[in-house]
Order: C-alpha cells, then sequence, then structure tokens
C-alpha cells in the first residue's frame, strides 16, 4: 500500500490554494500572544481534511486548525495545512503544506506512538515536493534526497525555531548564542517541516526545537530518517511526537549535537552574556579604534 501518491496530490492542490491567498494578501488574526492565523490556515486546512476524506475515508484527522475526525482509528493524518504562517502573513515566501500519516495499533494508549508511515511536505514558493514512505527512501520532486556527509558542528549550517507562544518561557535563545559559536551559522527561517526537509535534502546538517506539535514534525522526521539521518530528543532518546523536543540531524554530528544539550543543560556554556561594564567597555574600545 502506498499513500504518498495521493497525499502529495492534496499537498499540491493546498499549496496552489495557499499561493493565490500569498499573492492576494490576506487579513492576520491573533491566536493568542504572537500566535498568527490567517483565512488562509482554515480555508487550506478545510480543503485538505474534504480531500483526505474522499481518498481515505477510514483515515482519522489532526489537524493544527481544530480538525479531530476519526480519533479512534488506525490510520491517523497529522495536518499543518500552512507551516510557516507568520511568513507567509509578512510576505516572506518561507512556508509550506506538511501531512504526515500514523499507524497506531489497536491497544496504543492516547499519549504513546505509533509508527509514522508517510510524510509529505509541499513548498509552494518553489515548487518542492518532498516525499517519504517508510523502508521506500525520500525524494525532492521525485528525485532521491541525502542527508550531508559533513562529521562536525563547526562545518555544518544548522537550523532552529522558537515558539509563537509563552515566548518568554523558551530558554532557546540562549541554545541559539551557543550553536552561533559553534557553527558556520544557525537559521530560523520560520517552518519547521522545511527545515526538517532540508536536513533531509542535505542543505542544512541538523534543526532543533522545543515545543513543536505533531502536525509540524510527523511528515518532516520520516523524511530525515528515510534519507538516511537520525532523529532524537535533546538526550538522544528516541524522538516522539508528544515529546516536545525534536534534534534531527545528518546522523554524523548527532552524537555531539546530544553531548551539547547535556552540557548546555548543565550550565556549561561557552557564551556568558557580557554584564553592561563589559559592554561599556567594548563600546569603549570600538570608539577608539582599539577592538
Ligand atoms: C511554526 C513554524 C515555526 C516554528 C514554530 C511553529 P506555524 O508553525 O513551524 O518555524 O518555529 O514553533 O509553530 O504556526 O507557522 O504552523
Ligand atoms: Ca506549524
Ligand atoms: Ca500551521
Amino acid at each position: 500500500m502506498t499513500w504518498t501518491p495521493q497525499a502529495a496530490e492534496i499537498a499540491r492542490e493546498a499549496g496552489a490554494r495557499l499561493r493565490e491567498f500569498f499573492a492576494q494578501g490576506v487579513a492576520t488574526e491573533y491566536k493568542g500572544d504572537v500566535d498568527l492565523v490567517t483565512v488562509a490556515d482554515r480555508t487550506v486546512e478545510k480543503l485538505i481534511r474534504t480531500r483526505l476524506g474522499e481518498v481515505f475515508p477510514e483515515h482519522g484527522i489532526y489537524g493544527e486548525e481544530g480538525t479531530r475526525e476519526r480519533m479512534d482509528q488506525e490510520y491517523r493524518w497529522y495536518v499543518d495545512p500552512l507551516d510557516g504562517t507568520t511568513n507567509f502573513a509578512h510576505g516572506f515566501p518561507q512556508f509550506c503544506v506538511s501531512l504526515g500519516l500514523e499507524q497506531r495499533r489497536t491497544g496504543l494508549k492516547p499519549d504513546e506512538d505509533g509508527t509514522i508511515l508517510a510524510g509529505v511536505i509541499y513548498d509552494p514558493m518553489r515548487d518542492e515536493l518532498f516525499e517519504a514512505e517508510l523502508g521506500r527512501g525520500a525524494t525532492v520532486n521525485g528525485k532521491p534526497l541525502h542527508v550531508s556527509k559533513t562529521a562536525h558542528l563547526a562545518e555544518a549550517l544548522v537550523a532552529t525555531g522558537f515558539p509563537s507562544r509563552k515566548r518568554h518561557q523558551s530558554p532557546n535563545i540562549h541554545f541559539y548564542h551557543e550553536f552561533t559559536l559553534r557553527s558556520h551559522g544557525v537559521r530560523r527561517a520560520g517552518s519547521a517541516a522545511l527545515d526538517l526537509a532540508y536536513v533531509a535534502a542535505g542543505r542544512l546538517e541538523a534543526f532543533w526545537e522545543f515545543n513543536l506539535n505533531p502536525w509540524d514534525t510527523a511528515a518532516g522526521v520520516l523524511v530525515v530518517t528515510e534519507a538516511g539521518g537520525r532523529v532524537s530528543d535533546f538526550a538522544g532518546g528516541p524522538f516522539q511526537l508528544e515529546s516536545r523536543e525534536v534534534l534531527a540531524s545528518n546522523g554524523l554530528i548527532h552524537d555531539e549535537l546530544v553531548g551539547m544539550f547535556v552540557d548546555l543543560f548543565a550550565g556549561r556554556g561557552l557564551a556568558p552574556i557580557p554584564t553592561p561594564g563589559e559592554f561599556a567597555a567594548m563600546r569603549e574600545l570600538r570608539a577608539k579604534g582599539l577592538e
């Protein structure tokens, strides 16, 4: 049984709708804090719900914009109709549609993960379709995908993201700072599903984020692992859809990254923030041309 051809068709149709909304411009509402939502998120989720219901009438659907259908079924689609809403709302062309299929065998508790069987991520602005099925590899526009061969964080380009709710509680800016000092750079492009797809494509060596939801990660983690990469929590343990920790990499730098998380959680960082006095001294040196 293969699911990706049908899911890919749905993702392409959804992406085409997003492109139209993007071209015409849409008003933005707040779900809370700085969590934005637009008519595009809602309309496209409805479209995907209808199409999945037509093609897979017995499958469940769990969508970011509130869809909860047939949640007791063995197969469940995690749907992010628009991953990268903040970008979309600002006219920044980095966003995608993400559809991930999980198989939940009988007897699983609600907080237990099943097996992710298929994932499709479509970037409508670049017309790039990332697909994966368990055990069958990953592709972009039909061409095989492979993670990069970079073996050290010091030579890696990595990515992360920040939550749009309770931002003040996120420790991630500290991690951002440390990874910036130890790598070629940290990108914060604003679409977690595309960040994962880019790890699979070897455009990034790694991606991490706190507090993502299953609709952000279900498709992307399979695309990464099927492209030869590794996905775990920050301690190197198994990734779980509800675990709120995702660390994805090309595999080669994974242990180094986990070691860094262990160090940083234990307070062994490289980069203490300068005190106000140190900032003043730096400013003075710069003014004298001595920096
Ligand atoms: C967001 C994006 C972003 C990530 C946020 C997500 P949304 O999803 O994936 O990159 O940093 O944590 O919430 O809200 O645009 O679907
Ligand atoms: Ca998302
Ligand atoms: Ca979304």
